[in-house]
């Protein structure tokens, strides 16, 4: 096992076997169920493999409103992102402190876990985006989210009973305990986690390459739940990472596994919680570069850094490596940063994402020096195929 503990000190492990899960899965089908959205059953699956300790269940309200208000849970660890399932008005009159429910998947009637109810609570999600995402616009993607749920929680332990499958891409798929062993056996003591939800261009690979010089290993983890539409989709991504692994990163120094959560677009709270979670997965180190896991600009270029200045390295217990905005230099004739590029901005190349999009589209490859031509390719494939469908 690698040397870096949990978040909270130990890996929650809420996944029921053999027997007990047999005995387990004919009790809930005995039980009132509530039906669960793809989104809940992910963050079930998370709680269940420690992905998310040291949560054991969806929050209790005091969990709940403390984390929303002060980013730590009720008993003071660092936790900034609310994890919450919500139940319709009228199936939580039939919810009271105690029972238990089945969790049955919404779309395919799978009863995915069991969650004993702790209580029962209806919050202001206007005050939730308030805190949470740092605005109520309705046009922000995880603001629009939780606006359409309703706004009331059931809090409570969970067992896991089945995981949901993947449909692609099984074999990226490990969960904490796993990783964990993994960077064990590949004698890596330090290991410096990367979040990403696109594909990897010249400058995600610049940062993660920078990082690599002062660790052991990358630990490649693309976030490959539900992200909005205009994202590029995970499995054209998964190729594209594949792709640029095999032609330009070592491969004993590289992993690459799935992070199968849900994006939030919270910027700088969720580059905390994105944090949290990689050390539970039993990274060391972890990448924050320019406006971490944000949407539009609702968020500053270094808000997702200044944040962890909230929280003593103790309590994080994963050191944030921080990048500033990186890019092409054509003076310099590589890849740098203003800390280490004397050029005015002329001789930068920074394209948006935008911009990218609508080359692809037109079956353009960026310029090489913003994305690998090989990855290229793949992506211009990738939307190709979505355009025809
Ligand atoms: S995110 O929503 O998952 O954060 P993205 O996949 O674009 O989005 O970013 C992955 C990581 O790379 C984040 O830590 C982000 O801050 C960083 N990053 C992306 N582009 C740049 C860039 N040009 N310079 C520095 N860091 C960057």
């Amino acid at each position: 096992m690698t040397a870096i503990l949990p978040h909270g000190g130990k890996l929650i492990n809420r996944l029921a076997s053999g027997d007990e899960r047999e005995r387990l899965l004919r009790e809930a089908a005995e039980l009132e169920a509530i039906a669960i959205t793809p989104w809940a059953i992910s963050d079930l699956d998370l709680i269940g493999v420690g992905a998310f300790s040291p949560l054991t269940g969806f929050m209790t309200e005091q969990d709940y409103r403390s984390v929303v208000k002060n980013m730590r849970l009720a008993n003071g660890t660092v936790w900034s992102i609310p994890i919450t399932l919500s139940v319709s008005e009228e199936q939580s009159a039939s919810l009271t402190p105690g029972k238990k429910v089945a969790l049955t998947g919404e779309q395919d009637g799978v009863i995915y876990g069991l969650l004993e109810v702790a209580d029962v609570y209806r919050v202001d999600p206007l005050e939730e985006a308030v805190h949470v995402f740092k605005t109520d616009d309705n046009e922000h993607p995880g603001v629009k989210k939780l606006l359409e749920r309703s706004p009331i929680y059931v809090g409570g332990e969970v067992t896991v009973l089945n995981r949901p499958k993947p449909d692609r891409f099984g074999e990226f798929y490990y969960d904490p305990a796993e990783t964990r062993k993994i960077f064990a056996e590949k004698g890596w003591n330090k290991v410096v986690g990367f979040q990403t939800r696109n594909p990897v261009h010249r400058a995600h690979e610049y940062i993660q390459k920078s990082a690599l010089e002062i660790v052991d290993g990358l630990f490649l983890n693309p976030l490959v739940g539900e992200t909005k539409s205009d994202d590029v989709p995970a499995d054209v991504r998964m190729k594209s990472y594949l792709v640029l692994l095999d032609h330009y990163y070592p491969a004993e120094r590289t992993f690459l596994g799935v992070f199968p959560a849900a994006m939030r677009y919270a910027g700088p709270r969720e580059a905390i919680f994105h944090a949290m979670v990689r050390k539970n997965y039993g990274c060391t180190h972890f990448i924050v570069g320019r406006d971490h896991a944000g949407v539009g600009d609702y968020y500053g270029t270094y808000e997702a850094q200044e944040i962890f200045s909230n929280f003593t390295p103790e309590e994080l217990g994963i050191s944030p490596l921080f990048f500033e905005h990186s890019f092409f230099c054509a003076k310099c004739g590589s890849m740098a940063s203003s800390k280490t590029c004397p050029h005015p901005k002329e001789d930068h190349m920074t394209l948006s994402g935008t911009k990218v999009r609508g080359l692809l589209r037109e079956g353009i490859c960026p310029p090489p020096e913003f994305t690998r031509p090989e990855v290229a390719r793949v992506l211009i494939e990738g939307m190709s195929h979505q355009v025809v469908i």
